[in-house]
């Protein structure tokens, strides 16, 4: 196995559960997750961490997906942990293994910023919602300030390599906005003790309108 390879399947999933376990990421998460009700499905579930926020007395069934094996076998032993009987595959956004109108709520935590078409995942997350669903979504992305935005570009062909693919330059709020949700922004700034090229999050609901 070749250093780059080692790093994808050790390197990469230990330290997307140090880096997105940073406390004041973990307030945020606090704050969205136990609004998701009904019948759940989390994109990118893998490493597990959302599982401890859900509010168990408002959800009817846990699903999700995730291409990392590492960060799956995680997430099944969070479940396990929690006696909860979750329905957690391994698979990608671009081709969700649900059908039409399956879930109440969409769960997406930075995430879209590693996917590999975004436009696709976010059609397939309202493909899988039903009507009046919600999405509930906390990424990083592209940032507000020109200066920052720059260097974004110029960092991000040397991140996405190191960092599982990536990207820093994505919109975030825009992008659900394009993919036919009706969105109810919740918060945007940039994470404390973090480089702002790195830290400019947003999130929210997104409710799917008819
Ligand atoms: C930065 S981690 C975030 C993990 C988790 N969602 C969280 O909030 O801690 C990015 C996640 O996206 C997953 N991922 C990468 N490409 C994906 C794709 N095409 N579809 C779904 N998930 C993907 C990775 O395996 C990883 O679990």
């Amino acid at each position: 196995m070749g250093l780059a390879s080692w790093w994808d399947r050790h390197g990469v999933p230990r330290m997307i559960k140090i880096c997105c376990g940073a406390p004041p990421i973990m307030k945020l998460r606090g704050q969205l997750i136990p609004l998701a009700t009904g019948d759940v499905f989390e994109l990118g579930c893998g490493g597990g961490i959302n599982q401890q926020f859900y509010n168990a007395g408002a959800i009817t069934s846990y699903a999700g997906i995730d291409p990392g094996e590492k960060l799956l076998d995680y997430a099944n032993a969070e479940a396990e942990k929690r006696g909860w009987s979750a329905d957690i595959r391994n698979g990608v956004g671009e081709a969700i293994p649900f059908s039409d109108a399956s879930f109440d709520t969409v769960v997406c935590t930075y995430t879209l910023c590693s996917v590999q078409d975004e436009k696709q995942v976010l059609k397939e997350m309202r493909r899988i919602l039903r009507p009046g669903g919600t999405l509930l979504f906390l990424e990083h992305g592209r940032a507000p300030d020109a200066h920052v935005a720059k260097w974004q570009s110029r960092i991000e062909p040397f991140w996405k390599p190191f960092a599982g693919g990536c990207h820093l330059t994505r919109p975030i709020t825009s992008a659900v906005i394009d993919a036919g949700f009706a969105v109810q922004p919740m918060g945007a700034e940039y994470a404390p003790k973090t480089p702002r090229w790195a830290g400019w999050m947003e999130w929210g609901r997104a409710v799917k309108s008819c």
